[in-house]
């Protein structure tokens, strides 16, 4: 890779070291289906400019992705005809340069949202520009741009781990030195040498998912959408992946938007995250503005002698109360107003208390708040 290119306030792309070719056929063929200090816009004050369409050029400018009101229902079914409302009305705005994190319940639209903004689904509503070109009319113009990984891909059985990328190297107009390198440097940056040779049918669910990542990176995307990217990875390979994920986003700048359903993942690498559900996208902002935005509470942690004394949980404030031994767990509305309100109380009740810890709700947390 050339390392001259930096994040991308400070860099513009190497184009002329592009691949070119037919990325579209490329796209088509996949099948339908940070933790650094580079500052992020929030959403609101991404949507919050002026003009007509909201934001004004500028922010509009370092979006990578900007999609309105999606919509997209499928029709299934010969005899007795189905139809499934996957989005209704999915509106997202990713800056560049970010790692954006989709998390939501099973059904509830990211593989569908993520195939749109990739051009191999066409909506029946809304709008989406990704680098600024519109997803449905110019889907020439972003293919060779961007990629897709998904968690289940699946590529031709009978083909080796250097013949799948050399394969998609070609569909980008990519040949000689330059691919053979490129597939190289991906077969070690995915750790997939010792499999070099092995058939794709016969490599494990991990080792087909890293092939799966590899083959996203062949035309250096400057949008990276992964469904799912570490899915039935055993743990060491996960975290050698996310590091990946953020070194991408640091050294070239990549955007990233990635669906998982690993709440530690999306805490660690995601500067925003968007919750779907039900085809709508519910909440969004950073996994911190989430918990606040969500207010499941924080849960105040309480060893005390003797254990749970009568009435506690029915202190202001005190949304509910758990004992577990001689722990009780008090979770509250807010941390910093009830704490002292509760060590008053229990001070006058002569309570001893040995221990006192203050924890924010997990993401999980809010995550089951939100798909309830
Ligand atoms: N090709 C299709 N034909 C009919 N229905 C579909 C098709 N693809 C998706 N759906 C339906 O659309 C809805 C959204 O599916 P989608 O795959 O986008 O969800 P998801 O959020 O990615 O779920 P998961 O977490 O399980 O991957 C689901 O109800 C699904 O059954
Ligand atoms: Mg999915």
């Amino acid at each position: 890779m050339n390392p001259s290119r930096g994040p991308p306030s400070q860099r513009s792309r190497n184009r002329a070291a592009r691949p070119g070719g037919s990325a579209d056929a490329a796209q088509r063929h996949e099948g339908a289906g940070a933790t650094d200090s580079t500052p992020f816009l929030l959403p609101e004050r991404v949507h919050g400019g002026n003009g007509p369409r909201g934001p004004c050029y500028d922010t509009w400018a370092m979006l990578a992705v900007d999609a309105r009101d999606l919509v997209k229902t499928f029709r299934s079914g010969w005899f007795r005809r189905r139809q499934t409302q996957a989005l209704r009305g999915a509106t997202l705005a990713v800056p560049r340069g970010a790692i954006f994190g989709l998390l939501g319940p099973n059904g509830a639209g990211k593989t569908t949202l993520l195939s749109i903004l990739a051009t191999l689904l066409l909506p029946d509503g809304g709008s989406a520009t990704v680098l600024g070109h519109d997803v449905v009319r110019e889907p020439f113009a972003i293919r060779r741009r961007l990629n897709m990984a998904s968690g289940n891909a699946s590529f031709v059985w009978s083909l080796r781990p250097a013949e799948v990328l050399t394969f998609y190297g070609r569909l980008y107009g990519m040949g000689g030195k330059v691919l053979r390198d490129r597939v190289d440097e991906l077969i070690a940056r995915c750790e997939l040498g010792p499999h070099r040779r092995t058939e794709y049918n016969e490599l494990s669910t991990g080792l087909k998912q890293r092939l799966a990542f590899a083959k996203a990176l062949i035309n250096d995307p400057e949008v990276l959408f992964l469904d799912e990217p570490t899915l039935g990875l055993d743990p060491d390979v996960s975290i050698r992946i996310r590091a990946q994920i953020a070194e991408l986003r640091r050294d070239r700048g990549t955007t990233i938007i990635l669906t998982t359903h690993y709440m530690r993942e999306a805490e660690e690498l995601c500067d925003t995250i968007a919750f779907i559900k039900a085809g709508r996208i519910l909440a969004q902002g950073s996994a911190d503005e989430l918990k606040r935005q969500i207010r499941i509470g924080e849960v105040i942690e309480l060893r005390l002698d003797p254990a749970a004394p009568e009435r506690l949980g029915e202190l202001p404030g005190v949304l509910q109360l758990q004992v577990k031994g001689e722990r009780v767990e008090c979770t509250v509305d807010t941390a910093e107003k009830r704490l002292p309100e509760i060590l008053r109380w229990l001070h006058e009740r002569a309570v001893l208390v040995r221990d006192c810890q203050v924890r924010e709700p997990e993401l999980e947390e809010v995550f089951v708040e939100l798909a309830r």
